[in-house]
C-alpha cells in the first residue's frame, strides 16, 4: 500500500480524478467500482471534465456502484444510485449496459447480491475501486467486525453509519440495512484507492493506518493490498505519526 498526502481537498480530488481517467485511458474496457458520499464529489466532477475535454478517450468503462441503502429508492436524492447518476452516469451519458448499481428496492436482496457477483465475474473482476472511509472505519457498508471474505452481501448498519448517513437526506430517513460489495472485492481489485479529506476523518484515518489490521476497523485492510493507495489531504493526515 502506498500513502500519499496532498495539500487540500482540491488537490486530492484532482489526483483521484487523474487515476480514474488514466485507468479509462489505458484500458478502455475497465471495470470501475465507485463509492458515493461527500468525499468523491469533486473527484468525480473533475473526472467527467477530464473525459469530456479529451474526446480521444471514450467513456467505454463499466461502472459498478459500491453500495446502497436497503429500501431507499434510486429517485431519493440521498441514495447512492442518485449520486452516481447525477455525478458520473448522466454527465457522461453512460448507457445502461455499462452500469451496474445495486437494486436496493428488490424484495430479494440475497438474489440481488448473487446477480451482482455474477455480473462482476462475467466482466472478469474489478480493475479499479475508489472508496472512502466512514467515521467508524467502514468501506462501503462493510461495517466494523464484518467478515473479510465476503463478496456482495446485506448487512445491518452500524449505529454510526445510521446517524452519519442522515446527512445525505433532506428528511429523516430510515436506515437499517445496506447492500454492499464485500472486502474480498477490495482486496482482489487490481488497484484500490481509499481517500479521505478533512480533520473530522483524522482520528479514524489514524486508527486505520496505525492500529491493528483487522475488521474492527475495516479500512485497515487496505494496508494488506499490494495495489492499494491511501490518499489524504493534510487535514485528514494531521494525526498520523510522522514516518507512517
Ligand atoms: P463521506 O462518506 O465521503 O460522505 O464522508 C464516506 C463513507 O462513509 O464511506
Amino acid at each position: 500500500m502506498k500513502l500519499s498526502i496532498f495539500d487540500d481537498y482540491a488537490d486530492l480530488s484532482y489526483q483521484v480524478a487523474r487515476i480514474i481517467y488514466e485507468q479509462v485511458r489505458s484500458k478502455p474496457g475497465s471495470v470501475i467500482c465507485l463509492a458515493s458520499g461527500d468525499t468523491p464529489l469533486l473527484a468525480y466532477n473533475l473526472f467527467t471534465v477530464l473525459l469530456k475535454h479529451t474526446p480521444v478517450v471514450s467513456p467505454h468503462f463499466t461502472l459498478v456502484g459500491l453500495d446502497e441503502w436497503i429500501g431507499i429508492s434510486p429517485e431519493n436524492k440521498g441514495s447512492c444510485s442518485y449520486f452516481l447518476h447525477r455525478n458520473i452516469i448522466d454527465p457522461l451519458l453512460l448507457p445502461p449496459e455499462q452500469v451496474r448499481l445495486f437494486n436496493a428496492m428488490t424484495p430479494d436482496p440475497e438474489q440481488e447480491c448473487r446477480l451482482m457477483d455474477e455480473f462482476i465475474q462475467s466482466k472478469g473482476g474489478i480493475d479499479l475501486m475508489i472508496v472512502g472511509i466512514g467515521m467508524n472505519g467502514h468501506i462501503g457498508f462493510n461495517e466494523p467486525g464484518v467478515s473479510p471474505g465476503l463478496r456482495s452481501h446485506v448487512i445491518a448498519l452500524d449505529e454510526t453509519t445510521r446517524t452519519v448517513g442522515q446527512k445525505y437526506f433532506t428528511g429523516a430517513a430510515t436506515l437499517t440495512k445496506g447492500i454492499t460489495l464485500g472486502l474480498k472485492y477490495l482486496l482482489e481489485a487490481k488497484t484500490a484507492v481509499l481517500f479521505a479529506s478533512g480533520e473530522g476523518k483524522a482520528p479514524i484515518v489514524k486508527a486505520a493506518l496505525e492500529g491493528e489490521i483487522n475488521t474492527g476497523v475495516p479500512a485497515s485492510l487496505m494496508r494488506k493490498h499490494p495495489g492499494g493507495r491511501v490518499m489524504l489531504d493534510r487535514r485528514a493526515a494531521s494525526l498520523l505519526t510522522p514516518g507512517t
